[in-house]
């Protein structure tokens, strides 16, 4: 059983999310393979994700559940994939760690659609189409990610 966990800041808009979608996906295509994510600050700790996340994934069919929580440090050698939603995210979580990184990626380095930008923009601040957009780059993504995971077995 592969084990990958989503990174991002606050644990409500965009990881959980990521958290979600690979596990639709992965229960689609029956892979052995599950996610959960965390945030690298504490502010939402214990709070269901962010209403227009779990709107977006609404719209998707995606069943989203999850209570946020702050990033371990046990959590380096628990997961096989780490992704950070952006270049903040990673380097907060980097700085956590003096153990082995080879298995920390920013998501968008598996977006085929990146053109060169590495952040899945914070959405937080923003409208509902911020939401749909963080969507449709996390999906897309995931599906690259899990092709990187199914090559690597
Ligand atoms: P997330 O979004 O990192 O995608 O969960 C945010 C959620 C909360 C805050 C910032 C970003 N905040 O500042 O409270």
């Amino acid at each position: 059983m592969k084990k990958i966990l989503f990174v991002c800041l606050g644990n409500i808009c965009r990881s959980p999310l990521g958290e979600a979608i690979f596990n639709h996906k992965a229960s689609m295509m029956g892979l052995d393979m599950v996610a959960d994510s965390a945030g690298t600050a504490a502010y939402h700790v214990g709070e269901q994700p962010d209403h227009r996340s779990i709107e977006v994934a609404r719209v998707h069919g995606v069943p989203i559940n999850h209570k946020a929580r702050k990033l371990i440090v046990e959590d380096f050698d628990r997961f096989d994939y780490i992704l950070a939603m952006d270049g903040q995210n990673f380097q907060d979580m980097k700085s956590l760690t003096t153990g082995n990184t080879d298995h920390l990626f920013l998501l968008r380095e598996f977006d085929q659609d990146a053109n060169g930008k590495q952040d899945v923009p914070d959405p937080y601040y923003g409208g509902y189409d911020g939401f749909e957009n963080v969507f449709q780059m996390v999906s897309r993504s995931i599906d690259q990610l899990i092709v990187h995971i199914e090559a690597e077995k």
